[in-house]
């Protein structure tokens, strides 16, 4: 099939290539001349694992191509995907002018065969309507075409897996020719992989997706509390939390708590479904709680530190792990940036070290002390701060790291060492919950 591709964020850009990976001839449209140009000489603009090597395979076969005009895209594909951002506004609601922006451009250039537009990115409840209104404001003949939604739920680092993998795909269609078009868009992934298909109303599909991130992120907050009941209580919550994710109906993933989510997704979505509920009349005190208890875990852990090394000011401070989480380079809301804002706040010096966020972090935070690894971070310090739960912190050298230390004192916002272990080795320890 010919499809178009509109915006190479996270989303896009991993959409796009998995559909030429399922055959597909592929047009991703952006309109950021910088990253265009890095696309067009095949280079992925992000760090994702997996997804170079098939843009570089799909490009390379002619499946897949970039672009900076939506006119022509539009005209020559059958399938058109809506994968623009949604930011998030000052007072919460999701910023739909890049969709609304999208919208205008396709009903322009919307004719000859029938065509199926496609609302990708994370929208609340009813926003295909509003495409679908906005299309046919500008020029397009209601027969021509169809907005479906069919929400992603790819995760920051294994995007491409969860793509080419799905635990479902979720099409919201309301027409008989929509179904079929969407059907035979994922009917290779479909063959290939035995995915389940939840063929929905539009406006399900749209709830589905910012359930399923408000339900996400209600785990992380709820381990956080078990984590903190466990601090006062002086229990221990990996213990706690793993009997009770024993329980099949509880399920013991996403279930780890720390110093809470960050990304892109998560902050923005709840604020947007807490917005929607309001808009449909509904009482917001669900997402209320699981954003509180998530700026609460950072706080806790915050003050933590500022308990046991009094004062901060001058203090050698390091920091293991910048990016929001593990194997990706996305610094977007990471509870990383808000320690280290903190701390420099208070005066500490800080060195820091991430396997791949470090680019992105020296752009937003360039007075800080950027190091090669995590034994350069630890020579001198008074104090470790680990953010980020990479799997490379797991295997250091603790006891080099303790000899390394001024003051081998550890403050792991992930639980990514063994308590007793770290105190074995003569580590003043901190974990969370713990
Ligand atoms: C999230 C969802 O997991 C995806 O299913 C969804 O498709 C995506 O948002 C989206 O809406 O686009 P992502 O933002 O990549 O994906 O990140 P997650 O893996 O969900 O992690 C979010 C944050 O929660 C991270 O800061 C992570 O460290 C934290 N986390 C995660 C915890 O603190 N505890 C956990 O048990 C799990």
């Amino acid at each position: 099939m010919r499809i178009a591709v509109i915006g190479t964020g996270y989303v896009g850009l991993t959409t796009g290539t998995c559909l030429a990976e399922m055959g597909h001839q592929v047009t991703c449209i952006d309109n950021d001349p910088e990253k265009l140009a890095k696309l067009r000489r095949n280079v992925s603009p992000i760090f994702e694992p997996g997804l170079q090597e098939l843009i570089t395979r799909n490009a390379g076969a002619g499946r897949l191509s970039f672009d900076d005009r939506i006119g022509p895209a539009v005209k020559d594909s059958e399938v058109i995907f809506i994968c623009v951002n949604t930011p998030r506004k000052s007072d919460g609601h999701a910023d739909l002018r890049y969709v609304e922006g999208v919208a205008r451009q396709i009903a322009e250039h919307l004719c000859g065969e029938y065509k199926v537009i496609v609302d990708k990115c994370t929208v609340p409840v009813r926003t295909a309507e509003k495409v679908r209104q906005t299309i046919l404001r500008y020029g397009a003949d209601e027969t021509r075409f169809d907005v479906v939604s069919n929400p992603e739920f790819l995760k920051e680092g294994t995007a491409v897996q969860d793509t080419m993998a799905p635990d479902r795909i979720v099409i919201g269609a309301d027409t008989a020719p929509a179904r079929l078009k969407m059907m035979e868009v994922y009917r290779p992934l479909v063959e290939k992989t035995g995915a389940p298909v939840k063929m929905v109303s539009v406006r399900s599909a749209e709830l589905i997706k910012h359930g399923a991130n408000t339900f996400l992120a209600a785990k992380i907050s709820f381990a956080n509390l078990i984590a903190h009941a466990c601090e006062e209580a002086g229990a221990d919550a990996l213990e706690v939390l793993e009997a009770i994710g024993l329980d099949e109906r509880i399920g013991g993933h996403f279930l780890c708590p720390g110093i809470g989510f960050g990304g892109s997704c998560f902050p923005k979505d709840i604020a947007a479904f807490g917005k929607t509920l309001e808009t449909l009349g509904i009482d917001g005190m669900f997402v209320e709680a699981i954003e509180k208890i998530n700026k609460q875990a950072i706080e806790r852990f915050l003050r933590k530190i500022e308990k046991e090394l009094w004062i901060l000011d001058g203090k050698a401070i390091g920091v293991l792990g910048l990016a929001f989480k593990p194997c990706t380079d996305d610094i977007r809301n990471a509870p990383a940036l808000k320690v280290i804002d903190r701390l420099k706040a208070e005066g500490a010096v800080i060195s820091a070290y991430d396997p791949e966020a470090m680019e992105n972090t020296r752009k937003a935070v360039p007075e800080i002390v950027y190091c090669a690894d995590a034994y350069q971070v630890a020579a001198g310090a008074e104090a470790l701060v680990v953010c980020t739960d990479w799997e490379e912190f797991k295997h250091l050298d603790l006891a080099r790291v303790k000899n390394l230390m001024r003051t081998p004192i550890v403050f792991d916002g992930r639980n990514v060492f063994n308590p007793e272990e770290m105190r074995g080795l003569g580590f003043k320890y901190f974990g969370v919950g713990r």
